[in-house]
């Protein structure tokens, strides 16, 4: 048998193997058949002829058993046999950094702006979808949505996952460290159809056979026991929420994306970004402690006091989601930042990471000078003149020394990052170091 024979052979034994099992399943909510690639009237159609004999849902639409069909290789022709035997090479590893093209990822070929699927799909980003934004016009569909200023790469999410997750195989797809194809179910709805909390498309890495935030012990409410979860506003609205657009605030209708994304991202884990050229910094979302502890924006409680807005009205005691903030794919920001939070679009794109234009996300939620007697967008009243917990009461002399010229605003990331406190003053203004953790 030549190698080819021999991994056709072991695909054969193994599909069937998971077919019994698959529809063994069938009572079970996390099946093949209850999967949205599994529908028989949403799911998997690739729109060639050789494969217009198949119905909507079955397997063929991505695997080729025989290479061929009728004698003809339906579209994408050519090429050599693709592991896993797919219609397409599953992902190719010798593109480190986007932009991707449609060959780059197997998934790209349904998932993307020429799609194979019959009539297409739309996909759009989280700010919409979860979020109520009127819509990306760059970003319709997957491959679009990390086709943006900053994405998830690919490459590097391949390469950790083989390492750090033994499902995942060197032929495997970096989509599928957070998705589970076979069973990856439609949850979204909105804002077309509706929204079923009990439907996931995700999967946890560490436990890639079931799917993640299903049921209610993986929900943000469950995960913030002891805490707050207060989901952001629904796009133009103050009376609906985040995920579903309705009223449930929360989070017993919204995925624990915590727990989801400090599977990779945690405060132990080494990874590297190829685009960013250096390691990520660990996130701390657990650690107690007040300005000795973890991001405040997770288990480590504000200090003394904040001064947020509506729904969060200046109380303490929250944890944040990871996607109150980010993109899950891609983003028009830099670091997968949404264009839209809690209730509102960002007033700019934030471009570059060292820049004082954090100021259009941290706004989104925090009080800026506009709720004080000054300026919308600036920040004064927070560092200098809250008499409460200003961290730099006065404000201190010899303006200059911390500000560029003048009062100009000061890049807010030589403070304001994951794990990071205000010690860039350690060697500006000593004096006026305070240590606090300031995210
Ligand atoms: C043959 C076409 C095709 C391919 C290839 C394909 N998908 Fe899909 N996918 C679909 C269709 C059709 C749906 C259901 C569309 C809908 O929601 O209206 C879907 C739905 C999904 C969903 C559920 C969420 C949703 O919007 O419904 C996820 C997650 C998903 N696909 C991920 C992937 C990943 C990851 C890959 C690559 C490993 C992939 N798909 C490859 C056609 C495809
Ligand atoms: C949306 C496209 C798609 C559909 C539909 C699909 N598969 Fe897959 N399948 C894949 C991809 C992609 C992989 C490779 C997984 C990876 O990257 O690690 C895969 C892997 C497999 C594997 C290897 C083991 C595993 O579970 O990862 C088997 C067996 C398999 N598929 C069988 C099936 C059968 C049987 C069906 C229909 C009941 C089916 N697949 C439907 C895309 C699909
Ligand atoms: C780091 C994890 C991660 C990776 C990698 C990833 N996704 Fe996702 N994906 C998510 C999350 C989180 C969501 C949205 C939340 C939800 O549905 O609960 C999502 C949503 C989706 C959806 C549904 C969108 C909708 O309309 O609701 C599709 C389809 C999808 N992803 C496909 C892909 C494809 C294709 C790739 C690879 C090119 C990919 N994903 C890579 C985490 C990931
Ligand atoms: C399978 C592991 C994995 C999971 C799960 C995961 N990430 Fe990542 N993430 C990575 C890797 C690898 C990188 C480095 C590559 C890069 O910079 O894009 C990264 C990079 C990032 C970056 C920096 C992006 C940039 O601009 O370079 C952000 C922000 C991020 N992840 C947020 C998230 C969020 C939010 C979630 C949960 C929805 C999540 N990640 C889930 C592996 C993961
Ligand atoms: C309040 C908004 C907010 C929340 C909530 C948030 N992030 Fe971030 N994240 C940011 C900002 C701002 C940056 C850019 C500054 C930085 O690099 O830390 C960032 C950057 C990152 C980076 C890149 C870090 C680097 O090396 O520069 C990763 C990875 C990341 N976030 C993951 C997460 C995860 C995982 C969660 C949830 C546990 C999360 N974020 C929650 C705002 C947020
Ligand atoms: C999605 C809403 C949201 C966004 C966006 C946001 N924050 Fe927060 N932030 C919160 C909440 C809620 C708390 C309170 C957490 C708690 O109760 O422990 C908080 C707390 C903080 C604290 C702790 C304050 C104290 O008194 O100890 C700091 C510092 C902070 N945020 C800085 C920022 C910065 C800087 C940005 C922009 C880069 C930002 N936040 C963006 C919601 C947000
Ligand atoms: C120890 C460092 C430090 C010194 C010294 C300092 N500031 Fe600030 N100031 C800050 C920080 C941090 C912020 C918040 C970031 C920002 O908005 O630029 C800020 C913000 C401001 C803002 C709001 C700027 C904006 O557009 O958002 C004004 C106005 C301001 N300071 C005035 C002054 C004046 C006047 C002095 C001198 C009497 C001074 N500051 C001295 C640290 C300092
Ligand atoms: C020199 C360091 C430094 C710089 C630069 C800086 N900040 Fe801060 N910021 C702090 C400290 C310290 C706190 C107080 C944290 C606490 O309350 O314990 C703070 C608090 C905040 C808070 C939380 C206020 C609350 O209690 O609700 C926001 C929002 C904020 N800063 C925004 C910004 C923005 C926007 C910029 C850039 C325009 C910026 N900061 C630049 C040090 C800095």
């Amino acid at each position: 048998m030549s190698w080819l024979q021999v991994i056709k052979k072991a695909l054969f034994v193994l599909s069937f193997l998971f077919i019994v099992f698959y529809f063994y399943n069938y009572a079970n909510s996390e099946s093949y058949l209850n999967s949205a690639h599994g529908n028989g009237t949403y799911g998997v159609k690739r729109d060639v002829t050789e494969l217009s004999d198949y119905s909507q849902g079955n397997c063929a639409h991505c695997h080729e058993m025989h290479g061929s069909i009728n004698g003809n290789e339906p579209s994408p022709a050519g090429g050599s046999p693709s592991p896993w035997a797919l219609f397409a090479d599953n992902f190719n590893n010798g593109t480190t950094t986007g932009p991707y093209s449609q060959s780059d990822d197997f998934c790209f070929y349904c998932h993307g702006p020429s799609s194979l699927q019959s009539n297409g799909i739309t996909n759009y980003d989280y700010s919409q979808t979860f979020g109520g934004a009127p819509q990306n016009l760059n970003a319709t569909n997957i491959m679009d949505a990390f086709n943006q200023l900053s994405y998830h790469n690919l490459y590097d999410i391949w390469n950790f996952a083989k390492q750090n997750f033994s499902f995942f195989k060197e032929s495997s797809n970096p989509c599928v460290a957070c998705h589970n194809i076979h069973i990856a179910q439609r949850s979204c709805g909105k804002p077309e159809g509706s929204f079923n909390p009990s439907y996931s498309a995700i999967s946890k890495p560490s436990d890639h056979a079931h799917l993640w935030g299903d049921n209610d012990t993986e929900r943000m409410n469950y995960y913030a026991s002891g805490y707050t979860y207060q989901a952001p506003y629904w796009c133009g609205t103050t009376t609906y929420y985040e995920p579903a657009g309705d009223t449930t605030y929360d989070g017993s209708n919204m995925p624990d994306y915590v727990t989801f994304c400090t599977d990779c991202h945690n405060n132990s884990n080494e990874i590297y970004s190829t685009t960013l050229g250096r390691n990520l910094y660990k996130i701390d979302w657990e650690t107690t402690g007040g300005e000795s502890g973890g991001d405040k924006h997770g288990k480590n409680t504000a200090t003394v006091s904040t001064n947020l807005k509506a729904p969060y009205n200046n109380a303490t005691g929250f944890v944040v989601s990871c996607l109150d903030c980010h993109e899950p794919h891609g983003a028009p920001n830099v670091m997968l930042i949404r264009r839209e939070v809690n209730g509102e679009k960002l007033p700019g794109n934030i471009t570059t990471l060292d820049t004082s234009n954090w100021a259009y996300l941290c706004g989104r939620c925090h009080k800026d000078d506009s709720y004080y007697g000054g300026s919308a967008g600036e920040f004064e009243y927070i560092h200098h003149l809250d008499t409460n917990d200003a961290p730099y009461p006065g404000p201190p002399k010899s303006c200059g020394t911390c500000h560029d010229w003048d009062h100009a605003p000061i890049k807010c990331n030589k403070c304001h990052f994951h794990g990071g406190d205000d010690s860039w003053l350690q060697n500006v203004y000593p004096s006026e170091y305070t240590g606090r953790r300031c995210f």
